[in-house]
């Protein structure tokens, strides 16, 4: 039976050190080092080289566990326990010498999910959870905020790679909340922001487009701080890539913006 508080432990000295490699490298990052690998979707050596380093630790840690990992440097193959990873999210911020940026590491089993850790580089702040366990940053318990409507909501949305489609989502929902929101932001890193809406900073977070080493980690960090986490029809997002993740007080009113969108995304 794993012992799932030491290993989260494990997992943040884990992400950390990969974080520590991202900040020195990030010292002398060249851009010409970038390679596009979809329509403004970037990747460079420092993403490979971190995500190898997180392999080879966490395979050490869990050998029984297999890997889904953004930059595919290990084949994936059926096994119950599985490690989801994102090396560098907040790739475009990491180039442009911009915060925030993340390594996001889950660790599931059959699917559910018993281990998020992201360690966001520019704050030095690890952000964590485990099933059952509640969620903590920097090893202070952290709960989601208790904004009871949009109006008074403070909101990031995302923007993601597939800006066609995404397009008329976006204008929709800055038509409905600028203006409305508290105020809205958009911070160029999926993890991060799952972790904000964990520790209150966030009172909700929309994204489509996004896939799963993006969202696991901090999944799991907003359901265990008490948040909310759906696809744009108020149900499971796992397989999904569209999400909405709140402090759960404005779920419902967030997920009812988007229904002109169910069906066609
Ligand atoms: C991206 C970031 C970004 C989001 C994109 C993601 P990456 O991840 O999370 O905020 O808008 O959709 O793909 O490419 O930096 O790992």
């Amino acid at each position: 039976m794993i012992n799932l508080e030491q290993l989260t432990s494990k997992v943040c000295e884990i992400a950390i050190e990969g974080g520590k490699y991202l900040a020195s490298e990030r010292k002398t990052f060249q851009k010409d080092k970038v390679i596009e690998k979809g329509s403004h979707d970037y990747v460079s050596y420092v993403d490979k080289e971190t995500e190898k380093l997180l392999v080879k630790k966490l395979s050490e840690l869990l050998p029984e566990a297999t890997f889904i990992t953004e930059e595919k440097t290990v084949k994936f193959e059926e096994k119950d326990y599985c490690w989801i990873i994102d090396p560098l999210d907040g790739t475009t911020n990491y180039i442009n010498d911009n915060t925030p940026y993340c390594v996001s590491i889950a660790l599931s089993h059959k699917s559910e999910l018993l281990i998020g850790v992201i360690y966001e580089v520019c704050r030095d702040e690890c952000f964590y959870a485990w099933k059952d366990g509640k969620a903590y940053l920097n090893g202070t318990q952290i709960h989601v905020s208790d904004k009871g409507s949009l109006n008074q909501s403070f909101v990031e949305l995302g923007l993601p790679y597939n800006a066609k489609a995404y397009k008329p989502v976006i204008n929709h929902l800055m038509d409905e909340l600028y203006g409305r929101a508290s105020c809205i932001r958009i911070n160029g890193s999926a993890a991060s922001d799952l972790c904000y809406v964990a520790a209150g900073r966030f009172d909700l977070y929309i994204e489509a487009y996004i896939n799963i080493w993006d969202f696991a980690a901090g999944a799991l960090i907003v359901q265990e701080a008490g948040g909310n986490i759906t696809n744009f029809s108020g149900e499971d997002f796992m397989k999904g890539h569209h999400i909405v993740a709140s402090n759960t007080l404005v779920h419902n009113e967030a997920v009812k913006l988007l229904t002109p969108f169910l069906g066609s995304l």
